[in-house]
């Protein structure tokens, strides 16, 4: 019998491996820390976890500058602990993705130090290499993280691209080698037993080959916009090609996209039948506390992902925008719409996408300059504040400097205060982020079972508010969310949780409360 698509639906808790526990005090994350906490993300009750990079990597982007796609960075751990915590994850019911990184190496990769060691290396034409134009680069093109996506090879005079920091060097899939090259990578990882992939930057692997520059009547300035890098068609027949290498594998494997592309439709083309899973709604994550926009970000998302078939992945947080709370607004409107609009997000159809510390409520922390390690930070002359913030590690307990993430010294400094945020704290208050979230994935698999054919219909309510309704064969799971109307009466039917304590029975602004309405049988 074919197993269900377990990703249709799934939670996936995105864990960042330098920030979630660390097992052997040199303040940084590693592989057998994730492993001593599996319980703890079985008992909140997710389905899967998503493992940032964790392969041998210099670090300038914290992980996503890979030296070596096939094995496990020391200092965080090794592939056998690697196979132990998969092992483990699997006995707990818990799937594993892992995060692969085809747009760039790191610029210690051998196939970079071999590119760069003679303009004859075969290993040259992996990369993006061009020659300068009036004693500059080939164009404009600037990087995501500051300054020009270009540097000069100085022996041989030539540019290298990075659409990212200079020890990423791009790729450039044109070339056979390449796809190959990764077509062995994904079977090394699939044949350990991995449940899939989180791609990143999915959506830029080919660029149009003749890096043209792309100047905007309202913005005289060429920049390496998005446009010019991807919807390149070559895309596609990649994507259907690693669709078909995993569907030769025994259980259903899932590749998760991370595409920054505002148009949904073009989006959706990405989840057809035969190419990707899931790919991430970024509008969701970037939409404003508004009713009408949250409304429309889902009519749209459902919208074009129904006409393909594909569940749409929600996502809050993640590892690269500022933590949800601090986005939503001061203390303490902050968090109660972030707990709001976590009821949203587990309501609604489709998978959705939790990071580590959102289930505790965690706000963005506060560095100073000269803490920051954000190459971002470094290469926009602190423009950019960077990702440090949300990237600060776990607090397990109120212990110490480490709070109960590490015996020494966390790699990025944690808050004093974060004490009161614990999960040590939170456990068993009835009260905490983490106790609702919990309380809302239990519900959710009780009311909206894995892999249960659940229905979503809107229904009529007043203005800055959200009602709709996920119907099953045993009832309806009403979620409401009122999020700046007229406190909102919830009568009816039977009130399973709320994100914020009730007056009366009423929902106030900047909450969200699930009823269910058991189905009569006749
Ligand atoms: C997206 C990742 O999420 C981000 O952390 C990284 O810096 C870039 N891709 C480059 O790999």
């Amino acid at each position: 019998m074919t197993e269900p698509a377990w990703w249709r639906d799934a939670v996936v808790y995105q864990v960042y491996v330098r920030s979630f526990a660390d097992s052997d005090g040199d303040g940084v994350g590693d592989l057998p820390g994730i492993r001593s906490r599996l319980p703890y993300l079985r008992d909140l009750g997710v389905d899967g976890i998503w493992l940032t990079p964790f392969y041998p990597s210099p670090g300038a982007d914290h992980g996503y500058d890979v030296a070596n796609y096939v094995d496990v960075d020391p200092q965080l751990g090794t592939l056998a602990d690697f196979d132990e915590l998969l092992a483990d994850a699997h006995a707990l019911g818990l799937r594993v993705l892992v995060d692969i990184v085809p747009n760039h190496t790191s610029n210690e990769h051998p196939w970079f130090v071999n590119a760069l060691s003679s303009r004859d290396h075969p290993d040259r034409a992996r990369y993006v290499f061009r020659p300068g134009l009036d004693g500059g680069p080939p164009n404009g093109w600037t990087s995501v993280f500051g300054g020009p996506a270009w540097t000069c090879d100085e022996p041989s005079g030539e540019y290298y691209l990075h659409l990212f920091a200079p020890e990423q060097p791009d790729l450039d899939w044109h070339v056979d080698a390449v796809p190959e090259a990764f077509e062995e990578i994904l079977r090394f990882w699939l044949d350990r037993g991995v449940d899939g992939f989180r791609i990143d930057v999915a959506q830029a692997l080919f660029k149009a080959q003749d890096l043209h520059e792309v100047v905007e009547p309202e913005n005289p300035t060429p920049f390496a916009d998005w446009h010019t890098a991807l919807q390149q068609q070559e895309l596609h027949g990649l994507y259907r090609r690693w669709r078909e290498l995993a569907g030769g594998y025994d259980r259903d494997r899932a590749f998760v996209a991370e595409i920054s592309l505002e148009d949904e439709d073009e989006l959706a083309r990405f989840v057809r039948p035969d190419e990707l899973n899931l790919v991430f709604n970024f509008a969701f994550l970037h939409a404003p506390w508004e009713a009408d926009a949250l409304r429309g970000v889902v009519d749209r998302a459902c919208a074009a992902f129904g006409t393909v078939g594909a569940p749409p992945a929600w996502v809050l947080e993640n590892h690269d925008v500022t933590r949800l709370p601090t986005r939503r607004g001061d203390r303490p409107d902050g968090l109660r719409r972030a707990r709001a609009s976590l009821l949203l997000m587990l309501a609604l159809p489709g998978a959705s996408f939790v990071y580590q510390g959102q289930e505790l409520g965690l706000e963005e922390a506060v560095l100073r300059d000269d803490e920051r390690q954000d190459p971002i930070f470094a290469r926009t002359n602190g423009e950019r504040l960077g990702r440090d913030g949300c990237r600060v590690p776990l607090p397990w307990t109120d212990e110490g400097r480490g709070l109960g993430f590490t015996t020494g010294v966390p790699w990025l400094p944690m808050p004093e205060e974060w004490a009161w945020q614990s999960v040590e704290r939170q456990r068993g208050d009835a009260t905490s982020t983490l106790e609702l979230t919990r309380s809302a994935l239990a519900l959710r698999r009780e009311h909206l079972p894995p892999g249960a054919t659940t229905g979503f219909a809107w229904r009529e309510s007043p203005p800055g508010t959200l009602v709709f309704e996920r119907t099953t064969g045993e009832g309806t799971l009403v979620c409401v969310v009122n999020v700046a109307g007229e406190p909102y009466p919830l009568d009816g039917a039977e009130l399973l949780l709320t994100s914020t304590p009730l007056a009366g029975a009423r929902l106030p602004a900047d909450a969200a409360a699930w009823l269910f309405e058991a189905r009569v049988r006749v």
